[in-house]
């Protein structure tokens, strides 16, 4: 297993990279006994839930509808009305199992349930694995634009299964394979050089062309998070191609 360490003003987690670590304990000894929810959605679920089911026997389920359009305060709504029909307290951890817009959710849920919970990126797209799952940017769009309400709130770990890659659309794999080229030219031309020698590789989805792609950049984005948590200077250079792709998501009502 590969891992790559963000330490945070709050703390410090562990992003765990590679094949097969879903089916390894790290689940079940971050959360034990504690009161735990998997929030995944109607894409993600058939694949993967009944692994971390099976990890987490006692932990809740709720399986949201799928895609950026469902980005919205309404649906974070329903994971805190879940958290509350359960009683759930402040020893609750959410666990978010599917890609981008599910972890943005989550982590917003958790940054606001009783203040501040943990929770635990399962990131299952090669972009969430490259980009969301490190950094703590969580929230919901508006009608009026993308992201606009948030939190910064750092999750407790992230654990990046390369086996749920094997079965990503092609267009989502490229999508991942695109923010990987984004992190090399904006930080490190021998990653760059690296990307070039290794294309076809990486667009077979080689197993280990992939495993070292993920966490040379997820090496570079916390060493920029690290440096720049608020995104005061030097974090929006991560921002490169997404600022302008957001407004077209925006201008587009988050269907394309
Ligand atoms: N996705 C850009 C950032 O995390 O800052």
């Amino acid at each position: 297993m590969n891992r790559v360490n963000v330490r945070h003003r709050n703390g410090e987690y562990d992003v765990v990279i590679g094949a097969g670590v879903l089916a390894g304990d790290h689940l079940r000894n971050a959360i034990g006994t504690r009161p735990a929810v998997i929030v995944t959605d109607v894409n993600v679920a058939p694949a993967w839930l009944g692994q971390l089911h099976a990890a987490l026997p006692h932990a809740e389920t709720l399986i949201l509808p799928a895609g950026e359009a469902a980005k919205t305060l309404e649906t974070v709504e329903s994971i805190w009305s879940l958290l509350a029909d359960r009683n759930f307290g402040r020893d609750a951890v959410l666990i978010a199992l599917g890609g981008g817009v599910i972890g943005d959710m989550t982590g917003f849920a958790a940054a606001c349930w009783m203040r501040g919970i943990d929770f635990i990126q399962v990131p299952t797209t090669l972009l969430a694995q490259v980009d969301a799952s490190v950094g703590g940017k969580t929230g919901v769009d508006l009608p009026a634009g993308k992201n606009l309400v948030g939190a910064f709130h750092q999750p407790v770990a992230v654990l990046a299964d390369t086996d749920t890659l094997q079965t990503l659309p092609e267009r989502e794999y490229l999508a991942g394979i695109a923010e990987i080229v984004k992190v090399a030219l904006i930080a490190d031309e021998e990653f760059l050089a690296w990307l070039e020698t290794n294309a076809v590789r990486l667009r077979e989805r080689a197993p280990d062309a992939v495993v070292h792609a993920i966490h040379r950049s997820c090496e570079i984005k916390a060493a920029i998070v690290m440096a720049d948590e608020r995104e005061r200077g030097q974090r929006a250079l991560l921002n490169l191609g997404h600022t302008f792709a957001h407004a077209l998501e925006s201008i587009t009502g988050y269907e394309r």
